[in-house]
């Protein structure tokens, strides 16, 4: 699918129409176990292409305390908008994330890499160099397998590896807390800014 059928309006027609396959409903078990292990509640935490959000849910359940969401569709973010409007520890925008600008600790990645056009994915790694804070990591779940008609469009470990090396140190296991569905087919992720 070329880029420009990828953008905003794609993505809002998918929240609007009900087409949101790739929501599971709650939180990655793999991200929740993650981060109930760590201790700084206060890291700045980005969850680019956030969805509904369960990540930030589980996050605010465990203690975390500065939570940005970012999502391109208007008809999504609204809802976000509203649903976290009274919660100071979970700043929600809308917008392109490859426009996006800020600092953070730690970016999670669900799902978002394999969303985006192919094409975009060096844009996406440089971005998310950008974003980050010394000493930050993008953690999270990666596809290591690839679909003919995405998105997801998914990938490979081998190919993480060439893209992200040279601007991340990159770990890179075999996921074993995957939902069901997803079991044998996802990397658990970390890629430490360099
Ligand atoms: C496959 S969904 C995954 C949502 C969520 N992470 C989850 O796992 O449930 C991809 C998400 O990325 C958002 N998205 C796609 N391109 C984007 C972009 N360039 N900037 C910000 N969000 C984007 C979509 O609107 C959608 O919510």
């Amino acid at each position: 699918m070329p880029k420009a059928e990828l953008g905003s309006t794609y993505w809002n027609n998918r929240y609007i129409s009900g087409k949101t396959g790739w929501d599971l409903g709650e939180a990655s078990p793999a991200i929740v176990a993650y981060f109930a292990s760590q201790r700084n509640k206060d890291a700045k935490i980005l969850i680019p292409g956030c969805g509904n959000a369960h990540e930030a849910e589980a996050l605010i359940q465990l203690g975390f305390t500065n939570i940005t969401l970012i999502d391109i569709s208007e008809e999504l973010v609204s809802t976000l908008q509203s649903r976290f409007a009274k919660n100071d520890s979970i700043h929600v925008e809308l917008g392109d994330f490859f426009e996006f600008s800020g600092t953070f600790d730690v970016v999670i990645e669900q799902t978002f890499f394999c969303a985006i056009d192919p094409a975009l994915r060096s844009k996406y790694v440089h971005k998310m160099h950008q974003l980050l804070n010394k000493g930050g990591k993008i953690v999270g779940l990666m596809f290591n397998r690839e679909f003919p008609d995405g998105p997801p469009f998914g990938g490979t470990q081998k190919e993480y590896k060439t893209l992200f090396s040279g601007k991340f140190n990159t770990k890179m296991d075999e996921c074993k807390r995957s939902i069901s569905a997803r079991l044998g087919s996802e990397l658990w992720v970390q890629f430490d800014k360099i």
